[in-house]
């Protein structure tokens, strides 16, 4: 507990910040995760308890070492990852940024093959979020009817695997940041990466939308080529995940986002037309 203790008192102790929490670095290459007070204790078990077991299925990351409660701030100690998220490295490496997309689409799909043990179901987690979303109970109900008729899935999915939650290593990428992992399909795992990277935080100037657009198409078709799911299965899975997705946050390019929302609603025969 020491060490803990001397990361909060030191400032120069601080690493990064991210949406949930702050990082600070502890001795003996070790670092403090501390999360906000929004966050919920299910979430913070359930990111520690998925990056010991996605640890042990083989996948480059991070293994959470212990549970701590420090001056009524809830934690977490990793093991410390040296590098950058790949989200950085890009912005310094930008011609390399298709090779660093293939990469992080052959971690996804290798992520994929691993089943999820006794995770939350994905399905009950989008049906939760589109009943406490924004849009009409009708959308909402006749999108669950349609969700009850896509497979449950059962592999490890991520939930949040995008540029800023797998970070660059000297040994190669590492993901990060288990919190909202779920036993899922793989294709609706996939299609909320690729929602994540067009429409999540961060800029979107005109520029960096193409470039978006861009490494959302690089990522799937990436990960096409080490999965047998098909871009028809994305095609279905993503109404729902943009449906969910409205409750938690505006989408960053909000016209670009309703447009991609709507397309996917009619395509499934859920809408004919705009919901709002
Ligand atoms: N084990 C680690 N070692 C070094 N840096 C880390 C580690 N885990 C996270 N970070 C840094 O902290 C940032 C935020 O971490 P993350 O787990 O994604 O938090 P949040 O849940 O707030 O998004 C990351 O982008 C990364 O820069
Ligand atoms: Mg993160």
């Amino acid at each position: 507990m020491t060490d803990i203790f001397d990361a909060q008192l030191n400032p120069n102790g601080f690493l990064a910040r991210g949406a949930s929490a702050e990082l600070f670095s502890l001795s003996n290459n070790k670092v403090l995760k501390l999360f906000r007070d929004s966050v919920s204790d299910e979430m913070i078990d359930r990111e520690a308890d998925t990056s010991v077991y996605a640890s042990a299925c083989g996948i480059p990351t991070a293994a959470a070492l212990t549970r701590v409660d420090q001056d009524g701030r809830r934690g977490i100690v990793y093991p410390r990852i040296e590098g950058t998220t790949v989200m950085n490295w890009i912005r310094r490496h930008p011609m390399q940024a298709g090779r660093a997309l293939d990469q992080m689409s052959e971690i996804h799909a290798a992520m994929h093959k691993c089943r999820a043990g006794g995770l939350r179901s994905l399905k009950q987690v989008l049906k939760t979020d589109i009943v406490h979303g924004p849009s009409p109970i009708a959308v909402q109900q006749a999108a669950i009817a349609y969700l009850d008729t896509l497979p449950d899935g059962s592999v490890l999915t991520h939930g949040d695997f995008h540029l800023g939650n797998v970070m660059m290593t000297p040994q190669g990428m590492t993901v990060i940041d288990w919190s909202k992992a779920a036993a899922g399909h793989p294709a609706a795992d996939v299609v909320r990466s690729e929602m994540l990277m067009r429409f999540g935080i961060g800029p979107s100037d005109w520029v960096t939308n193409l470039w978006r657009d861009w490494a959302a198409r690089r990522l799937a078709k990436a990960y096409f080529t080490c999965s047998t799911v098909t871009s028809r299965e994305l095609t279905l899975w993503r109404p729902v995940i943009a449906l969910a997705w409205l409750r938690a946050r505006d989408a960053e390019r909000t016209p670009a986002f309703q447009r991609y929302l709507e397309r996917a609603l009619v395509q499934a025969g859920i809408t004919s037309g705009p919901i709002m």
